[in-house]
């Protein structure tokens, strides 16, 4: 598995889209028993995950989603050795229960979700994510959507806006900051919004923590996006749509995405279990999954040294239960 690993992120790191898979070692673990069938890639990318399974896999399909087209040209480029195995859907990943009917899909053998957005995205000013470089301020993943960035920061009363920076970027400045962006109008450029948010944290704030203006854009993005309110459902489709002995993997960046990764597979444990936890279940409840380990696994730190972005990740995976029809 090793070789194939580094293989792939070498090829990954070398492409054009730029972005190394995270945990790869540890993803192919996950996936190591399931040799065959269908594994669903909900976050495709630029396919570094999907390559190196179906590599180490001969005999496994993969169905790879992703709402971005740049991500969509890039997975399709990546896979094409393997294109008689693959297929690719531009959508949003909390269609996946219909992408795979659509599909003619019943059961598959894993799913695999690896949040967020990839280097490519962040490090493209002109898709407008980036606080180091001035772009447009857009940061949509599905440049079909309506709603940009610069309609949040231009639209929202001060009080959501404060909203937003508090709960998806855990800023505690956030009321200083929406104070700030609102007498800015109007803000067009990601330069504009970055100089703005810097200088609405105070200097002792502003010492620590990297830039000051990324948690406001990490939590502007997860707005924009939609992020953690299509994740829930897309959980409960991916658990549906496993096999017994299917697989579920998640890589989550962000404390929200990780709560809500959290209790979706404690829920899947205990099966709707009412009983309390210290005593033996008498509810009749049926767990549908087992973790495969307890709490999230974290890269190491090499790998962290390589790849800055990987820090913050948070990998929890389960196996469905239940006997095959
Ligand atoms: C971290 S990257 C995945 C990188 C990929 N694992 C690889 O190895 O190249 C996350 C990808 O998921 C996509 N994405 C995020 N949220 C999505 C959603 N709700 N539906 C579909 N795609 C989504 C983003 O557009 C991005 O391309």
């Amino acid at each position: 598995m090793e070789p194939v690993a580094s293989t792939v992120r070498e090829m990954a790191e070398d492409s054009s889209f730029g972005h190394a898979p995270v945990m790869l070692t540890e993803i192919g673990e996950v996936f190591a028993p399931i040799v065959a069938g269908t594994l669903v890639d909900a976050t495709l990318g630029g396919g570094g995950h999907a390559s190196s399974l179906l590599a180490a896999h001969p005999a496994l399909h993969l169905v790879g989603l992703d709402q971005d087209d740049a991500a969509i040209a890039a997975a399709t480029e990546q896979l094409a050795p393997f294109a008689d195995r693959v297929r690719i859907v531009r959508t949003r990943f909390d269609r996946l229960s219909a992408t795979l009917s659509d599909l003619g899909i019943d059961k598959v053998a894993g799913v695999l979700f690896d949040l967020g957005v990839s280097s490519a995205q962040l490090d493209r000013a002109d898709r407008g994510f980036s606080y180091r470089a001035d772009g447009p301020l857009d940061m949509r993943m599905d440049r079909r959507a309506e709603r940009t960035a610069a309609d949040l920061v231009n639209g929202l009363e001060a009080g959501e806006l404060a909203d937003v920076l508090r709960r998806f970027g855990d800023e505690r400045f956030a009321d200083r900051i929406a104070r700030a962006l609102v007498a800015a109008r109007p803000i067009t450029s990601t330069g504009q919004l970055a100089d703005v948010v810097r200088g609405a944290i105070p200097a002792a704030g502003r010492r620590r923590g990297g830039d000051p203006a990324k948690r406001s854009f990490q939590a502007l993005r997860i707005a924009v996006n939609d992020e953690l309110v299509v994740l829930g459902d897309a959980l409960d489709q991916a658990i549906d749509a496993l096999a017994p002995g299917g697989r579920l993997a998640v890589l989550a960046y962000h404390s929200g995405e990780d709560r809500i990764v959290k209790a979706r597979l404690r829920a899947g444990e205990r099966g709707g279990c009412t009983c309390p936890p210290q005593l033996p279940c008498v509810c009749g409840a049926e767990p549908e999954l087992t973790l495969l380990w307890r709490g999230a696994h974290t890269p190491t730190a090499g790998e962290v040294a390589d790849n800055r972005r990987a820090a913050s990740a948070r990998l929890r995976a389960a196996e469905r239960l239940g006997v095959a029809a």
